[in-house]
């Protein structure tokens, strides 16, 4: 792994003061060895090591990104991504991943109740049907006649949160529904799109021939409308990967990202020459462009591209990814910001 940007900060050092103080403008490039693996967020080092796992013995970028995002989808401290997101506003848990290979062959599922692992719902979409999204109950419907268990997803300690948010909330089920932004959704979880409030895992990874696949995979933001689709299932939105340049995902508000095709943006932006972090960077100032009110909200978008080399840029501090390779197996990098 080569650094000549800001160092890398260790999963002990990961605390709010350190990402604020590291998160600044680009400072160079950080480029990982082949293989390598690169995840949003700090719940990202978990990710990469199931991905490393089969990384490591010359296994496919495919297979790693699926077995890492499997990680925090059984996680039952995570509450933003797979069996203990927290639900929507009516109290359902509802899941969106999708997933994309170096051949630019992809699956999704979106608003998928009741399976505990949508990245592998997704991945058979992918590989047994000639589709590449399945929603809701059809996604549902297919996730059980390929053997998944249907499982009860909401936790106690997801009730708990939401029994507590809907006593204040101001959307509240039955409630009005008119006018409604973001900011009625996060309560007590902060900002959307921050820590508390839908911090989805992204992936991607180089694999030892030199492909590349990603993952991604969320419950989306808490206390959502019914039904609410994000950008991560969406390929070009929440994920795109192009063999011959590199890949992309973001995280945080997914609309934002939806209205911009971001990490579509992304990869097309590395085509034409520029770096992960300046292709980053831009695409967050289009957002940024078209709406400025989306300064107060957190969107990040991570890429890599063939040659390894990785960026990162979000609207607000506080973003944060998680990287490995040969030579680092827990680093995790602040991503740079506007804000
Ligand atoms: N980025 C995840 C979502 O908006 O649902």
């Amino acid at each position: 792994m080569t650094m000549s940007r800001r160092g890398l900060i260790g999963a002990s050092a990961v605390g709010a003061g350190l990402l604020a103080s590291a998160a600044r403008a680009g400072e160079g490039a950080t480029t990982l060895s082949k293989p390598c693996v690169i995840s949003t967020w700090d719940f990202g080092i978990a990710a990469n090591q199931a991905a490393w796992a089969v990384l490591s013995k010359g296994g496919r970028a495919l297979d790693a990104v699926e077995a890492g995002a499997r990680i925090p989808e059984q996680d039952l401290k995570n509450h933003s991504v797979g069996r203990a997101g927290y639900p929507d506003r009516d109290g359902h848990v509802s899941l969106d991943a999708c997933i994309m290979d170096e051949q630019g062959n992809c699956g999704s599922v979106a608003a998928l109740e009741h399976i505990a692992h949508p990245i592998s719902v997704a991945r058979r979409v992918m590989e047994k049907t000639p589709h590449v999204m399945l929603v809701g109950a059809g996604a549902l419907q297919f996730a059980l006649e390929q053997g998944f268990p249907r499982e009860e997803l909401l936790t106690d300690e997801s009730r708990a949160a939401w029994e507590a948010w809907k006593k204040d909330a101001k959307y509240a089920p039955r409630a009005n529904s008119e006018n409604l932004d973001y900011r009625q959704t996060s309560g007590q979880l902060g900002t959307p799109g921050g820590a508390g409030n839908h911090d989805t895992i992204g992936m991607l990874a180089l694999d030892a021939a030199g492909n590349i696949s990603g993952a991604c995979t969320t419950s989306g933001m808490a206390w959502k409308l019914r039904g609410r689709v994000g950008d991560s299932p969406i390929i070009g939105a929440g994920l795109y990967v192009d063999n011959e340049v590199g890949g992309a995902t973001s995280t945080g508000v997914g609309e934002e990202v939806i209205r911009n095709v971001g990490s579509f943006l992304v990869v097309e932006l590395m085509r034409q020459g520029r770096s992960p972090e300046e292709a980053c960077k831009e695409a967050v100032a289009r957002i940024l462009k078209k709406k400025p009110a989306a300064r107060d909200f957190q969107v990040g978008f991570l890429a890599i591209n063939k040659r390894g080399e990785v960026g990162a840029w979000a609207i607000q501090k506080g973003f944060s990814y998680a990287l490995c390779d040969a030579g680092k197996q827990d680093a995790l990098l602040p991503g740079a910001s506007f804000y």
